[in-house]
C-alpha cells in the first residue's frame, strides 16, 4: 500500500476533480507484476495500469489500491468490471470512496463476484493523500487555504503598500511549491493593483495553477503580469453587478467568470464546477475577512519574518472579522512549524 500511496502523488496537481490514486498487483507467488496511478481526468484509472502491465500474472493475485474501484461509468469504464474479470483472488483498499455514486458499492460488488476484500489499510495517509478530493466531495467546494507572510509587529504591508518582500527566498520558495499543490490561487483586485504579482508556482508545476483575480469594480491595470496566460491561465471573476460596459476595457487574454454574487463563496461554487479540488488565497485583508467568514477557509499558513515594520496604519493579515468578544475569535489548531532560515512557517487549521 505504500507502493501505491508513492504511485498516487505522481498524479499530483493533475487529477483533478477526480482524487490521486495508485495501484499496485501482487501475483500469488508474492511478487510486484504491476503498478499504475491516475495521471490526469479523463486518463485510465490507476486499477487499469497495474492490471494491464500485470496481465495473465494477475490471477490468483492480489490487487492493493488506494482509494475503492469505481463502479460507474463515468469517462471511463467502471473499474470493478475490469477487477473481475482479471482472475484475481482479493482486492485491498485503503479507502472507501467518498462518491455518492460509489461509496462502498464498488466494494460490495467485488464481494459479489467472489473476491476477498480488505479496507482501511493505511487509511489515514490515503485520507491526508486525498484531503482536498474528499473535502470538496463532501462540501462541494474546494479545500480553502490561505496564506500571508507577515512582519514580528504583525504587519503585511508597510502603510504605502509596498510588501515586497517581508519573507526571506527560502519562505517564498515554499509558497511557491505550496501553489503547486493547489488547482487555483485567488487573489483581489487591489493586489493586483498594488503589487503586480506573478503567482505562479515557477515551473514547481506542470499546469500551473489557475490565477483568479476576483474584483467588483473591475477596475484593474491594463497591463499587468497576470495578465500573460502564456505562462499559466488566469481568471477574472466578477459579479453580476458589473456594468456591462467595463467588460470591453478588460485585457483579452484572460478567460471571464461571471458569478451568482461577488461573495467569495460563490467564486468556490463556480471554481468548484471547473473541477477545482483545492485554492489559495493570497489576497489581502478585506477579501481574506469575508473569505474566513464564509466559511471558505480551511487551513491558514502564516510566514513570519524576523521585522518590525510599524505604521497606523499598516497592512495587517485581516481586516473586520465582527467580533465583540474575545470568546468569540475563531480558533485554530496548529499542525506544524517549520523554518525557513530565520522565517518560520505556522500552519493551523481553522476549527
Ligand atoms: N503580505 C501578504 O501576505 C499579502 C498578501 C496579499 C496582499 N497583501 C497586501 O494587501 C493589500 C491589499 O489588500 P486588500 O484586502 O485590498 O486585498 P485584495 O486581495 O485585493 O482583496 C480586496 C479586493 O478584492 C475584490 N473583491 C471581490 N469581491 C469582494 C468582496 N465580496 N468583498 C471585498 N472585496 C472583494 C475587490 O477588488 P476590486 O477593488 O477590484 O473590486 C477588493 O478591492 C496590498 O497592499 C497587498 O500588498 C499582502
Ligand atoms: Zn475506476
Amino acid at each position: 500500500m505504500q507502493r501505491a500511496l508513492q504511485l498516487a502523488a505522481l498524479g499530483q496537481n493533475r487529477t483533478s476533480p477526480n482524487p490521486l490514486v495508485g495501484a499496485v498487483v501482487i501475483n500469488e507467488s508474492g511478487f510486484l507484476v504491476g503498478e499504475g496511478f491516475h495521471a490526469r481526468a479523463g486518463l485510465p484509472h490507476a486499477e487499469v495500469g497495474a492490471l494491464n502491465q500485470a496481465g495473465d500474472q494477475a490471477k490468483g493475485g492480489t490487487l492493493v489500491v488506494t482509494l475503492e474501484p469505481c463502479c460507474h461509468q463515468g469517462r471511463t469504464p467502471p473499474c470493478t468490471d475490469l477487477v473481475l474479470s482479471s482472475g484475481l483472488r482479493r482486492v485491498v483498499v485503503a479507502l472507501q470512496d467518498p462518491d455518492s455514486r460509489v461509496s462502498g458499492a464498488g466494494l460490495e460488488r467485488l464481494r459479489d463476484g467472489g473476491l476477498e476484500v480488505i479496507t482501511g489499510v493505511l487509511e489515514d495517509l490515503a485520507v491526508s493523500q486525498n484531503k482536498a478530493f474528499i473535502h470538496r466531495i463532501r462540501t462541494g467546494l474546494p479545500l480553502g487555504i490561505m496564506k500571508w507572510a507577515m512582519s514580528f509587529d504583525g504587519r503585511t504591508s508597510l502603510p504605502n503598500g509596498a510588501s515586497k518582500w517581508i519573507t526571506n527566498e527560502k519562505s517564498r520558495d515554499w509558497v511557491h511549491s505550496l501553489r503547486a499543490k493547489v488547482d487555483a490561487v485567488i487573489v483581489g483586485g487591489e493586489t493586483v493593483r498594488r503589487d503586480d504579482p506573478l503567482l505562479t508556482s515557477r515551473g514547481k508545476s506542470t499546469p500551473e495553477p489557475i490565477r483568479v483575480v476576483f474584483s467588483r469594480s473591475l477596475d484593474l491595470p491594463e497591463n499587468s503580469r497576470i495578465w500573460d496566460t502564456s505562462i499559466s491561465r488566469t481568471l477574472i471573476a466578477y459579479g453580476p453587478e458589473v456594468p456591462k460596459k467595463l467588460l470591453s476595457n478588460l485585457p483579452k487574454g484572460p478567460g471571464k467568470i461571471k458569478l451568482r454574487s461577488s461573495e467569495p463563496i460563490d467564486l468556490l461554487h463556480s471554481l468548484a464546477e471547473m473541477g477545482c479540488n483545492s485554492v489559495l488565497w493570497e489576497c489581502g485583508p478585506k477579501l481574506a475577512s469575508i473569505a474566513i467568514k464564509q466559511g471558505c477557509v480551511q487551513e491558514i499558513a502564516m510566514m513570519l519574518a524576523p521585522k518590525l515594520l510599524g505604521g497606523v496604519p499598516a497592512g495587517t493579515p485581516l481586516s473586520e472579522l465582527g467580533l465583540y468578544s474575545v470568546e468569540d475569535a475563531f480558533t485554530l489548531k496548529t499542525i506544524s512549524k517549520k523554518t525557513f532560515g530565520q522565517d518560520l512557517l505556522v500552519r493551523a487549521l481553522l476549527e
